[in-house]
């Protein structure tokens, strides 16, 4: 499909968090983190994705804690709610109805090809719901619910924002409004876009990866984490000096991209200060510096998590803000369709 952005309302901000387990460091690295240096950029609006979540079982009993676990994650990590718009995807109605006009936009030929889906289902794809077929549209509305313009993710969305920029050009193109949706820019660039696990350098952090030691959990204590850096897989060598050297060491180069992301040296850098050393010498630098960014995150998170009608009061206060923008867009697209109004 043709992209020419002709949109020309304001810049804003969108991206969001399933609340369906712990999150990780690779979650902190290629979301969190750059959510927080752009809430003094432009007006940034963060949902936890519980309409996501439920694409796959989730325990009714556990599923609002968890989104609370998401909210404090994100507020621990410094996202404020007196900048940011912070809140649960469920309690905004803009999605779900959107999401509907998208799936009489998007083709089906378009999900066939989405790489996540094949991934998630495996060889299952007939015994998964409808819902996971679909969470790609979803993500769309959520986007474009809001005229989105920038969406910070890991690597691993990017086919999913192409698909938002498909839906929103046909969309534009078919209601001849060529500049009703922006086709909205991915900010996945920088280091951690792609975190990989400690215990296989070529797949990624996940938190569906069954052994909790391939990933550092936000909610891990010290102890933890350095147990887990010092068990990472590494290969015979030493830390080379050049940045060609790490090439074809996958779980070297994970290593070097996590201390880089997590010092703001380049890699380079990282390399000059401990080539030749030995891994022992590398991992208990990383396993240090992880617990010094970590833990004074997961102490806050633990603070918030302790006062949940606060956590309560500012996500519901941020829902009326969020409807408060998308009502009127979803209004529009209505219009759009052609809907009668009564
Ligand atoms: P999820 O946990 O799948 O809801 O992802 C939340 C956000 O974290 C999305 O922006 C993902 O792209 C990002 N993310 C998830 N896993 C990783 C990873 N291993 N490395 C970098 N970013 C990630
Ligand atoms: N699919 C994203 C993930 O798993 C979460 C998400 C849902 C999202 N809606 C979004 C991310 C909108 C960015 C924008 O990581």
């Amino acid at each position: 499909m043709t992209d020419k952005n002709i949109y020309n309302g304001p810049n804003r901000v969108f991206s969001g968090v399933q609340p369906s387990g712990d999150l990780h460091l690779g979650n902190y690295l290629g979301a969190l983190k750059k959510f927080v240096k752009l809430q003094d950029e432009m007006e940034c609006i963060y949902c936890i994705v519980d309409l996501h979540a439920i694409t796959v079982w989730q325990d009714p009993k556990k599923l609002a804690q968890q989104t609370r676990h998401i909210a404090a994650a994100y507020l621990a990590s410094g996202v404020d709610p007196s900048k940011a718009i912070v809140y649960n995807q469920s309690s905004v109605r803009a999605h779900s109805e959107l999401a509907w006009y998208f799936n009489c936009i998007a083709r089906i030929g378009w999900l066939n090809r989405m790489t996540q889906f094949k991934d998630k289902a495996g060889k299952n794809s007939e015994k998964m719901s409808v819902g996971l077929y679909n969470y790609p549209v979803l993500q769309a509305a959520d986007i474009l619910a809001f005229k989105a313009t920038h969406v910070p993710v890991g690597e691993d969305q990017k086919q999913h924002l192409e698909l938002t920029r498909d839906i929103a050009a046909k969309f534009n193109h078919d209601f001849s409004s060529p500049n009703f949706f922006p086709l909205c820019e991915p900010l996945i660039e920088g280091p951690g876009a792609r975190v990989m696990s400690l215990r296989n350098g070529t797949e990624k952090m996940s938190k569906s990866d069954p052994s909790d030691n391939s990933r550092i959990n936000l909610t891990d204590d010290a102890d933890k984490i350095s147990k887990k850096i010092r068990k990472a897989k590494t290969d015979a060598g030493a830390i080379p000096l050049s940045l060609d050297e790490i090439e074809g060491r996958p779980e070297v180069k994970n290593l070097v991209g996590i201390y880089s992301a997590l010092s703001g040296k380049s890699d380079q850098d990282v390399l000059l200060e401990y080539a030749g050393k030995g891994f022992g010498i590398f991992k208990s630098a990383l396993a240090d510096l992880a617990v010094s960014k970590i833990h004074p995150i997961t102490e806050l998170m633990n603070r918030y998590l302790s006062d949940p009608e606060e956590l309560n009061r500012i996500l519901s206060t941020a829902a009326d803000r969020a409807s408060e923008i998308s009502d009127p867009i979803v209004a529009e697209v209505r219009k759009i369709i052609g809907f009668s109004g009564v």
